[in-house]
Parts: C-alpha cells; structure tokens; sequence
C-alpha cells in the first residue's frame, strides 16, 4: 500500500463485539470506497445490524479498529460526534418524530447540530423531499403517509445532512411488498449519483443490480465476500448457497427450516 492510495471511507479491522458471554461479531474485516455501494447479506441473527451498529459507533466494539472518513473512531481522543455528523444511518423502523411534520423532520438535526437558519434548512430539506418524490408531503405529519413515503422521508432527513456515507439496515422489511419497489429505487437513484453506501438487506436483485460488491455474513464472521454477480451469482462458499436457495426460493425445504 502507498502513503497517497486513497483512504477508504470505511475500514474495519478484526472487528470483535460480545453481548455478555455471547461473542457476536467475531473478527471482522471490511471496507468500503468512496462511492462503492457494498450490501451485506446473511440469516437474521448472524450479526449485520450490530456490524452496522459499531460503523456508525452506536454500540462500543469489544476489540479492532473502525476507520470512518480518515478518523480512527475506535482512538478515545476522536472527536465522534463530528465523524458521525458525516453518516446517515437509514434503519428498518423509520424512527419520524410522529409530532413534527415531515418537513420539520428534516430541518431539526441539520438546524440544531448543523446550525443552518431556518430557510436555509427549509431550502436544503426540500431539494431532499423532490429527490426522494415528496416534496408535495412537506407539510403533512408522518401518520398521513404510507410506510414507504415514511421510509423516504427518513432517507431525505439523512440526505439533508450532506452524509458521505449511508448506511442502511434492512430498510424495506418493515414494509408492505407494494411499497418496496419506491424506497429501492431511491437508494438505486442515490447509488448512481454516486453515494457510498453499506447496506444490510434481504432483497438479493437489488444487492445483485444496484451492489459493487456483496458480503455475506453468517455467526459473526464474514465467509464471503466479492463482487455482487458472483457471491449472488455464483457463490463459491457451501453456506453462501445454502443461504442463497433459501432466501431465493421460499420453497425450499431446510433440514432445519
Ligand atoms: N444489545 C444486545 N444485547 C444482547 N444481545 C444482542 C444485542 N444486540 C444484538 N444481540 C444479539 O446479537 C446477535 C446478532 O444480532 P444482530 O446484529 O441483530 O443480527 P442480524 O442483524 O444479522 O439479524 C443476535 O443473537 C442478537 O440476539
Ligand atoms: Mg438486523
């Protein structure tokens, strides 16, 4: 490696997490370039959503090192706060305030952590909305809309903080099949404008389309990683395809289900 190869934005080293005496994460590595989309995939409890957790420094890493946009966030002196103004994190449940309109939504954080005024938060916040197809929705309250207009809102408030990097964890499970198809091509419109993004999903045409390379996760460990045709396409690892036919084909019958 030279002294001016490009940094990645993300960089994660032997990364380990426990819950208590359960070993969660068990020795990660993974990186992510400046304007690669890497989609994570793997059985619900393998560990994706704590992985995400420790990038964006929610949970504490019980050991290894996590580099977000050239700051080692895993060094006690780092100043966190900063580094994590630059990352939006889109998650399964929308987290809107229910009491804030959905323009307000997207102007709290960027007024009170970004100080913007308020027409210049209004202004940023609306060019979001017209992105992500609401700007006609900025004056109505969450409970008015669908969950996949909640779930675009919820990208558009990210956005408007100026993120460079996106993380998404599993955004389009908690919705109805019909309104799946809107969020994805959000994040597709995002992944072609070049956003860096790390998301945790189980919709495998998109990682397969949209994704520069897929990783699958399963017990805590990364068994495969590579671009997106092969580990989806055409997977090396016996437990990448065991995953892979289950997921793909809700037919087929497990030994253990
Ligand atoms: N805060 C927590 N306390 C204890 N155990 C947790 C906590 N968060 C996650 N776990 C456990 O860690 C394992 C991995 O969880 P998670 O990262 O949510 O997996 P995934 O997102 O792949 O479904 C699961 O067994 C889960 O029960
Ligand atoms: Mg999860």
């Amino acid at each position: 490696m030279t002294a001016d190869a490009p940094r990645p934005v993300v960089r994660v080293s032997d990364l380990h997490k426990s819950f208590g005496e359960r070993e969660v994460l068990r020795g990660i590595d993974l990186e992510v370039q400046a304007g690669e989309v890497v989609c994570v995939i793997g059985p619900s409890g393998s560990g994706k959503s704590t992985l995400l957790r420790c990038v964006n420094l929610l949970e504490q890493p019980t050991s290894g090192r996590i580099e977000l946009l050239g700051a080692e966030v895993t060094d006690p002196d780092v100043d966190i706060d900063r580094v994590r103004t630059h990352v939006g994190m889109v998650f399964q449940q929308f987290n809107l305030f229910s009491h804030k309109s959905v323009l307000e939504n997207c102007t709290m954080a960027q007024r009170t952590v970004l100080r913007r005024s308020r027409a210049e938060a209004d202004r940023v916040a609306l060019a979001n909305l017209e992105r992500v197809g609401l700007a006609d929705r900025a004056h109505a309250m969450p409970a008015q809309l669908s969950g996949g207009q909640q779930q675009r809102v919820a990208i558009a408030r990210a956005l408007s903080m100026d993120p460079q990097l996106m993380l998404f964890d599993e955004p389009t499970s908690a919705l109805d099949p019909e309104l799946v198809g809107d969020v994805l091509g959000v994040m597709r419109d995002l992944a072609d404008a070049g956003m860096t993004m790390l998301v945790v999903t189980h919709e495998m045409a998109f990682a397969r389309e949209v994704g520069d390379r897929v990783v699958f996760m399963d017990d805590g460990t990364v068994v495969e990683t590579g671009p997106a045709d092969e580990v989806i396409g055409a997977p090396r690892e016996e437990r990448t395809r065991t995953f892979l036919q289950r997921v793909l084909d809700p037919t087929h019958q497990s030994p253990t289900g």
